[in-house]
């Protein structure tokens, strides 16, 4: 079983792929936490995998929260098996720090040992601060492309519970995953900063369908963000008419979505 994350399609792509590869299921973590779907049951034998995007050089919050509450059982209804097979796939723009070392250690705390991990770079999704931009079209098709490359290699690995890691952890990755990543949980996922230009929006309520953690709703036929944001940008980067804009950050910066041809500038 394959419990992911994704705000902006990658990691939905890498999770998909990977259970095609392994003939396997996927679980949406914000949905079943909603649902408060908390228990599963493997079968003897069967994998428990994680994709989730990269976040501040870290496994989103959501991710790491969903696992804390988890319970696993593996074999026929008494959960009296052996541990399975545990790894997680991650989507980086760049590069993840100690994203291995956090996950580690919740799956850690939870009895479980960690068995396989490897990152994959995927196009650039966050745009939210002065400096961040989008990856070329060019070079987000190089990622994509590659992307697939990483899976193919990776996916037998898999399939043989191979014990491996490869993850690209960049410089300074402890201060990014210690010091950087725990700022922008507190300061950064401000949704206040979220406006809607209101000659462009269509009201058509994609941002709100959008929304992974249904963080947005239309009272007025217009989005207004409900204070829990995770950041994932999913109603900037799927809104058709570009009429959303985190401040000043985003403006011209273009769109992005896994498998949708938006805008580029
Ligand atoms: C809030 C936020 C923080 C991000 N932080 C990082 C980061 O620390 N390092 C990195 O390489 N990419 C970072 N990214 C880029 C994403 O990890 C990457 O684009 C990922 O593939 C997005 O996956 P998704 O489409 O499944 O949401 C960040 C993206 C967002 C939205």
């Amino acid at each position: 079983m394959i419990f992911y994350f994704s705000g902006c399609g990658n990691s939905k792509h890498v999770a998909e792929t990977i259970a095609a590869g392994l003939n396997d299921t996927i679980v949406f973590i914000p949905e079943a936490a909603r649902e408060g779907r908390y228990e599963y049951e493997l079968a003897e034998g069967e994998r428990l995998g994680f994709v989730f995007p990269i976040y501040s050089w870290a496994p989103p919050k959501l991710v790491l929260d969903f696992v804390k509450k988890m319970i696993v059982k593996v074999g026929p209804s008494t959960g009296s098996g052996t541990l399975p097979y545990t790894y997680f796939a991650c989507t980086c723009g760049d590069n993840c720090g100690l994203t291995e070392k956090v996950f580690r250690k919740a799956v850690e705390e939870k009895g479980w040992h960690l068995s396989a991990c490897f990152s994959v770079q995927m196009p650039e999704t966050y745009i939210g601060m002065p400096g961040f931009k989008l990856d070329t079209e060019k070079n987000a098709q190089l990622k994509i492309d590659r992307a697939d490359d990483t899976m193919m290699r990776n996916i037998p690995r898999l399939i043989d519970n191979e014990c491996f890691s490869e993850i690209v952890k960049g410089s300074l990755p402890w201060l990014k995953t210690y010091l950087v990543n725990p700022g922008f949980n507190k300061y950064a996922t401000d949704d206040s900063k979220y406006r809607v230009d209101l000659k462009k929006c269509t009201s058509c309520g994609r941002c709100m369908y959008v929304c992974p953690v249904q963080n947005i709703k239309m009272p007025q036929g217009e989005p207004v963000w409900l204070g829990h944001c995770i950041m994932c940008m999913a109603c900037y980067h799927q809104c058709r008419s570009n009429a959303i804009q985190y401040g000043k950050a985003t403006v011209g910066k273009g769109q992005y979505y896994f498998g949708k041809k938006l805008r580029w500038k």
